[in-house]
């Protein structure tokens, strides 16, 4: 095993920290060499200096490409913590079609934010699909979906998954909208696949290019890897970037915490931006407390 100095893991983590947010706190030190180890033997490093110098030295950005691509954890899987996906068809949709009827629009913004290989941006695909049945045509209801890590989107637009990934996915859902390509590999429908549009982004950017808000931004288990004032400054953003009304859901063991201005709690993981903005008695907290997943 190729050991790793103080140094060498301090000139990673400065890296990854300064380029994506994630904060490698000292006990990711065995995850550094666990996802870097096989990678410095195949390259012919022969110790983490020469491939710390490496990184320092290319300006092609590739290696900096492949280090975000192995340190990030794109653990997901479709129908994730599916009290949100409840929550979001028989509350968030119905909310907004009547506010979009109201303004006369049918432009429905849905963002998923740290999307990894793409599941929860399909799985809120589906569910619209489902909850508009044949009038779904009558709205703009993509999903714009985004991450970090060019190898996830990769496999996101690949749409192929394995029997795993699809464990929790209702049998009649998987029927409709999955092809079976060997005993243990699916492929979604282009119906589904045509409804989220991937992009690379980076959260800790200081400009979010977004034309228009959103009516929900899902960023489930991603500010999990960040510090508290990189949390803050993204849940600002998001805030700004939400319409009146409109949701934020990170994951069930993220919590914003309970006295601040700029969200109002709905329920574990779900804060809504106000209509208007809330007094700081009853309102929500960016003094975050972020539960692991
Ligand atoms: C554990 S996955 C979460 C996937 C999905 N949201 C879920 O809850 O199942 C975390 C994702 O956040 C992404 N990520 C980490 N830092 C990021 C950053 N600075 N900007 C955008 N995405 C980032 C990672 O690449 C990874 O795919």
């Amino acid at each position: 095993m190729i050991a790793i100095s103080d140094r060498e893991f301090g000139v990673i983590r400065n890296i990854v920290y300064k380029n994506t947010g994630i904060n490698l706190t000292e006990e990711k030190r065995s995850l550094v060499i666990g996802r870097l180890y096989r990678y410095l033997k195949e390259s012919r490093y022969d110790s983490f200096t020469s491939y710390c110098n490496h990184l320092l030295e290319d300006r092609t950005g590739k290696a900096l490409n492949d280090l975000v691509n192995r340190i990030t954890t794109n653990f997901t899987y479709f129908y994730r913590e599916s009290r949100h996906f409840d929550f979001f068809t028989s509350n968030i949709l119905p909310e907004m079609i009547t506010r979009l009827k109201n303004e006369q629009s049918n432009d429905l913004r849905i963002w998923c934010a740290g999307c990894a290989t793409g599941e929860e941006p399909y799985t809120l695909a589906i569910l619209m699909l489902e909850f508009f049945g044949n009038r779904y045509s009558a709205w703009d209801a993509g999903v714009l979906a985004t991450d970090i890590s060019e190898k996830a989107l990769r496999k996101a637009i690949s749409a192929i998954y394995s029997s795993d990934s699809l464990r929790k996915v209702p049998s009649m859902i998987k029927r409709k909208y999955f092809r079976k390509v060997d005993d243990r590999t699916w492929q979604l429908t282009e119906e589904v696949k045509k409804e989220v549009l991937f992009r690379r982004f980076n959260l800790i950017n200081n400009r979010f290019p977004f034309k228009k808000p959103f009516h929900t931004i899902f960023c489930r288990n991603v500010m999990i890897y960040f510090d508290h004032p990189t949390r803050l400054e993204i849940i600002k953003k998001f805030h700004d970037f939400l319409v009146p009304g409109g949701y934020l859901i990170v994951s069930h063991s993220e919590s914003l915490g309970r006295s601040q201005d700029l969200y109002r709690y709905v329920m574990p993981g779900v804060y809504q931006k106000p209509w208007r903005r809330l007094s700081t008695a009853n309102s929500v907290q960016t003094g975050i407390t972020f539960g692991t997943d």
